[in-house]
């Protein structure tokens, strides 16, 4: 194929009907991203003479918490991020938690503090996000930060829909004036993934547990964002022809008749060759095999939305080490 200039579009257009989807891999965008984040450490030092901390804080035993806390700590080092992990036992009470907060809030090394969820049931989530100095808010959860948000003000914002706008900028997928549909209203993703498609000018509909006839609101999505937290649960019927489809949930499957109704015949051994040898494998809440034939685009799971989290939280806490130092 020919074009115009020297720079081929990143992504070809989907325009023959029948093709399957084209897959968004996160990893290169990811990357994209890293590299720049880097670039910005080495400058803040060269030119500042400062390092970005970030603090980590997990309470308890959810293993798939101890999974993200590891990845995020272990990017941190890599991109040149001072970060330390603060695990604390199961039973650490509320107050307890309350008041490493608090001495974290004072530190002046740390630029950022992330309380992973979930907590256990004893502690109250909302009480501790808003004791989190909000200048130091990388996740974005605290009321503050949610308010400038939604204000349309700049602000810290959460890491995971973060990722999907710049998943789409950066795959030259247009946002503004077009139907996003966001599926899931938590407060995590649904939410601020519908303000993030807002402030882009997208015009968005919220959809949840309690909407009524799901699939006709979903078809008319030009962008849809499933963030439920069900494997697999959007499907075909879901996905308006030629839509882009972006699939946030991460599950585990370990039934292999489930795992052969999501994959194709290309996918479905190795993924019941991971379901033997770990016991389950990564699914999204998008039917994997079903999308592919309906959408125009697709992020995959894994390799998709998920490796850009990480990469917005190491973004998030250069962007607060320099608001909070005044740079
Ligand atoms: N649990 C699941 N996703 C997240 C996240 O983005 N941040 C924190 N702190 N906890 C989570």
């Amino acid at each position: 194929m020919l074009y115009e200039t020297n720079n081929p579009p990143r992504l070809p257009v989907k325009s023959e009907k029948f093709m399957t989807a084209i897959l968004l891999q996160g990893r290169e965008i990811a990357d994209e991203i890293k590299r720049e984040v880097r670039d910005e450490i080495t400058r803040l030092s060269e030119e500042n003479g400062i390092r970005p901390g970030l603090t980590a804080v997990r309470v308890g035993e959810d293993p798939a918490s101890s999974v993200y806390v590891g990845n995020k700590v272990k990017t941190s080092h890599e991109l040149g991020i001072a970060s330390e992990h603060v695990h604390l036992d199961a039973d650490t009470t509320h107050g307890e938690l309350l008041q490493i907060v608090q001495k974290l809030n004072a530190r002046d090394d740390v630029d950022g503090i992330l309380v992973q969820l979930p907590l256990p049931r004893h502690i109250d989530e909302a009480a501790i996000l808003e004791a989190i100095d909000p200048a130091k808010d990388v996740d974005g959860f605290h009321p503050v930060n949610v308010g400038r948000l939604h204000q349309g003000v700049r602000s810290l914002v959460p890491c995971t829909p973060a990722g999907v706008i710049e998943i789409l900028k950066r795959s030259d997928i247009d946002i503004a004036g077009k139907h996003a549909v966001v599926v899931g209203r938590s407060n995590i993703v649904g939410k601020p993934m519908a303000a993030l498609l807002l402030r882009e000018n997208a015009t968005v509909t919220i959809c949840h547990s309690r909407t009524a006839d799901l699939p006709s609101i979903t078809r008319q999505a030009d962008i849809l964002v499933a963030a439920i937290g069900r494997a697999g649960f959007v499907r075909g019927e879901h996905i308006r022809e030629g839509a882009v489809v972006i699939d946030v949930g991460i599950n585990s499957v370990s039934d292999r008749a489930f795992a052969a109704e999501l994959f194709s015949e290309a996918d479905l051994p190795k993924r019941l060759a991971a379901i033997e040898n770990r016991g389950a494998t990564l699914v999204g809440d998008v039917n994997p095999k079903e999308a592919i034939e309906k959408a125009a685009y697709f992020t995959p799971v894994p390799g998709g939305v998920g490796l850009l989290t990480v990469a917005m939280l190491m973004k998030n806490t250069v962007d607060a080490a320099k608001t909070r130092r005044k740079i």
